[in-house]
């Protein structure tokens, strides 16, 4: 895992998860809606994947993640796995109340300058269609080529050097 980046944007806090985030991470999955967690995984897991979970807080570069902390609590995180030399897969996740107020941009920005660092080139997004403001979100990384399938949007981001 690369330093840990500790940026403060108001109540805002960064930093990569560690294992001793891991209860609280669970508490802030157990607080999101249902909505918001299919919209995660285009799918209905009520319970977070103990496998993604283990990956994300083993001590190798492969899987990296961070989290955002407003007023104590994690209310965020975003995770980029490597799937190809140079390019990694990212999720991201912002509990209900706390959506549109900066903080998956916040993550984003956390996640792709970790990524970049660790060498990443290219990094991919699977979003679902109604989540397409998030595309125009990723564009702001680097130059971006999008396709949709089956209501889902895969958008891929060459990182500015
Ligand atoms: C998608 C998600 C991570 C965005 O996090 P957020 O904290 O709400 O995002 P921000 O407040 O930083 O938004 C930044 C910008 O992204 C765009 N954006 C984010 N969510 C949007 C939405 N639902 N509709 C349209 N635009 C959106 C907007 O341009 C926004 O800027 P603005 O608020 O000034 O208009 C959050 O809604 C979430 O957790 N959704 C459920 C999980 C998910 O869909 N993850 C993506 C698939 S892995």
């Amino acid at each position: 895992m690369t330093a840990v980046i500790a940026r403060s944007t108001g109540l805002e806090v960064l930093a990569p998860l560690v294992p001793a985030d891991v209860a609280e991470l669970l508490a802030m999955y157990e607080r999101c809606s249902a909505e918001t967690t299919y919209r995660r995984w285009h799918g209905h897991l009520r319970a977070f994947p103990t496998a993604y979970l283990a990956a994300l807080v083993a001590d190798s570069d492969e899987h990296i993640a961070v989290v955002a902390r407003r007023e104590g609590p994690i209310v965020g995180f975003a995770s980029a796995g490597e799937v190809a030399p140079g390019v990694r897969e990212i999720g991201i996740l912002v509990e209900d109340r706390w959506q549109r107020r900066g903080v998956g941009r916040a993550l984003l920005t956390s996640i792709m300058t970790m990524s970049a660092e660790l060498g990443t080139r290219v990094i991919q997004a699977e979003v679902r269609t109604e989540e397409a403001g998030l595309v125009g979100l990723l564009r702001t990384f680097g130059s971006t080529s999008v396709r949709t399938s089956y209501g889902v949007v895969t958008a891929q981001v060459v990182l500015r050097a």
